[in-house]
């Protein structure tokens, strides 16, 4: 009886674990497509920038699904704190988080794992996550970091090392580096060959 029970647990995790996964095989980038027409006002222009403080809105182009996803999560919960950020993921239901992120993916190029430039000393911390060029990284939980704006880069990484915007690992990461080798740092990812705006993608059909 017991070991009946313990089955019908087991079954249930394995149902339950199945279910998480086809909601993902699930999304749909044709719908994401038209859903993200909103988005485009503010991703799509180049060199569009937030107001206080000044930087470029982040190239969504390429980014990995589930790290949009999980981009999405936080600021509708209010945990990455952005005003305009929050009023917009609010309204998306979890399956239009998914089509969106799964479209933004879909645009992609495939990662050529040449470094343009000489990395900085203090990328070899960042390697490991990112990848060499910050356009492949470990896990798609975390960000591509190639070809995004350099002052969106450099302003992120003020934000973790003030605590505005949270996480621990990144907060690990940048409590072990200096603030002077942040430009640098962002200087180089933004110089590899990753990420696009949409409007990049609109007129080209993809990131080149
Ligand atoms: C009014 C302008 C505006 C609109 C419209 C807008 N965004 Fe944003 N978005 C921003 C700004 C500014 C940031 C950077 C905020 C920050 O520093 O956290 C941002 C950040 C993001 C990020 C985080 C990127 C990263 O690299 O961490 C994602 C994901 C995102 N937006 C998705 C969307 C989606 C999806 C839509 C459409 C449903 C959308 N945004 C519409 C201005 C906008
Ligand atoms: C152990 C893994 C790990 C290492 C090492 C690491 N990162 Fe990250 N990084 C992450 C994760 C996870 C996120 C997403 C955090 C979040 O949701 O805010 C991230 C986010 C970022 C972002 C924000 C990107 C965006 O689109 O908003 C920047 C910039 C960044 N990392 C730069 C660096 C730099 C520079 C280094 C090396 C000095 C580094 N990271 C090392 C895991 C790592």
């Amino acid at each position: 009886m017991k070991l009946r029970s313990t089955l019908a647990a087991l079954g249930f995790g394995v149902i339950a674990a199945c279910v998480t996964l086809s909601a993902n095989a699930d999304a749909d980038p044709k719908r994401g497509e038209v859903l993200a027409y909103t988005c485009h006002g503010c991703h799509g222009v180049p060199g569009y920038k937030n107001a206080y403080p000044t930087y470029s809105v982040p190239k969504l182009g390429g980014q990995n699904a589930e790290y949009i996803i999980s981009a999405l999560n936080a600021y509708a919960a209010g945990e990455r704190p952005h005003q305009t950020m929050h009023a917009q993921a609010a309204t998306l239901s979890e399956q239009d988080r998914a089509d969106i992120a799964a479209y933004f993916a879909s645009t992609g190029v495939q990662p050529s794992s040449q470094v343009v430039g000489t990395p900085p000393p203090a990328t070899q911390t960042c390697v490991a996550c990112h990848g060499v060029d910050g356009a492949k990284t470990v896990m798609n939980e975390y960000p591509i970091l190639a070809g995004q704006y350099a002052d969106y880069l450099l302003q992120a990484l003020k934000d973790y090392k003030s605590g505005k915007r949270k996480n621990p690992i990144m907060a690990g990461i940048v409590a072990g580096v200096e603030e002077k080798d942040f430009e640098a740092l962002a200087q180089f990812f933004a110089n590899q060959k990753g990420l696009c705006s949409t409007k990049d993608i609109r007129e080209r059909g993809a990131c080149q």
